[in-house]
């Protein structure tokens, strides 16, 4: 009887570890942890959310490329802000063809000039970057979430790597879920994410092919509706180079969950925006989130934010805290 109370108590005792062994893991992923700067800079993200407010109070269409900018840091090098630094040869990320249409670093800098002056040496520049798209979605009437802090950054950039590692918009759905599980992340994080294209804008050459010589015959994509194609025709002439235009029409400026509407619609903008159909999975979270009720998306949108926030990202004494963004100390 007494080894059968012991062997009880010993099952309570290591379960009640495990639960607290899992619990800390979660707080603690790769030792990042929301509120990380509670102690060291506790006006840190007050300083970033303020001036994200004021620059898009400014310009509404500059929080859509602040998201975008997490994104291609963490995809290159993991979340380390390598996305930020400048060479002299120019051969860094910046100037990869996908980063060419980057804006905002004067955002970024401006941010971190802030929080330097507040705390020097204390807030890294990646954090800077995820905070920015958090505050820059919220600030589009998008969801908030709990952002993880404690990313260090790194000391390289390499115009190759950011060659190889972001998605194009001519990706299929095997190309994108191949990539994505390459981070980490998994098909709803794919179709999540993409969502971020609810906000912002996608140039002409991106989707000519579409248009105007989808196979070579003169011909427009199949899985692109026929009227949207018309339309956006009438919009980007073949060898225009420069025109921007909304992802998503009639609210771009803000962030909603119109995108898998329009997905659903076969009106997605880039053929991997329309690749979401052509799998199983991602497609079926399209079609859930275009119902009026029982749409994820928001509660989504914060999770897959927090896993892409994790990619291999630098912390405790890896890395640096660089005092100026764009180059190293
Ligand atoms: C799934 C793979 C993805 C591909 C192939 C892709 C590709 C692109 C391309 C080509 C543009 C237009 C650039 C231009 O012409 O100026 C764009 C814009 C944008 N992307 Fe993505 N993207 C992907 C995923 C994401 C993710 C994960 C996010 C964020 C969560 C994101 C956020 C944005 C935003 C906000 C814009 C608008 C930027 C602006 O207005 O300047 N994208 N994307």
């Amino acid at each position: 009887m007494a080894a059968l109370h012991m062997n009880i108590s010993c099952l309570i005792f290591l379960q009640v570890l495990l639960l607290l062994l899992s619990l800390f893991a979660q707080t603690n992923a790769q030792g990042l942890k929301v509120g990380f700067y509670d102690n060291t800079c506790p006006k840190a993200e007050g300083i970033v959310k303020k001036s994200v407010l004021d620059a898009i109070k400014k310009d509404r269409t500059i929080g859509a490329p602040l998201l975008r900018m997490f994104f291609h840091d963490c995809f290159v090098r993991g979340c380390e802000g390598s996305v930020l630094l400048e060479l002299k040869n120019k051969k860094d990320e910046k100037n990869a063809p996908p980063n060419l249409s980057l804006r905002g670093f004067e955002i970024i800098d401006n941010v971190k000039a802030a929080v330097e002056k507040e705390c020097p040496g204390v807030v890294s520049c990646s954090d800077v970057l995820a905070l920015l798209a958090r505050d820059a979605v919220v600030a589009l009437n998008g969801p908030s979430w709990g952002v993880e802090t404690g990313r260090r950054d790194g000391r390289v950039t390499n115009i190759n790597e950011a060659r190889a590692n972001l998605p194009s918009p001519f990706d299929n759905i095997t190309s994108l879920i191949t990539q994505f599980r390459s981070k980490g992340l998994d098909k709803k994080d794919l179709v999540v994410l993409s969502g971020g294209h609810t906000v912002g804008n996608g140039h002409c050459p991106l989707i000519t092919n579409r248009l105007y010589n989808f196979t070579g015959k003169g011909d427009s994509d199949p899985n692109l509706d026929t009227e949207y194609a018309a339309n956006l025709r009438g919009r980007c002439k073949p060898t225009d180079t420069t025109t921007a235009l909304e992802m998503d029409p009639g609210s771009f400026k803000t962030f909603d969950k119109s995108y898998f509407k329009l997905v659903s619609q076969r009106r997605g903008f880039f053929q991997s925006d329309a690749a979401l159909l052509d799998n199983q999975e991602t497609k079926s979270y399209v079609l859930k989130q275009t119902k009026s009720y029982g749409s994820t998306f928001f509660k989504d949108f914060g999770v897959s934010m927090v896993k892409m926030g994790r990619i291999g990202v630098l912390t405790g004494r890896a890395g640096e805290v660089r005092k100026k963004c764009r180059m190293v100390n």
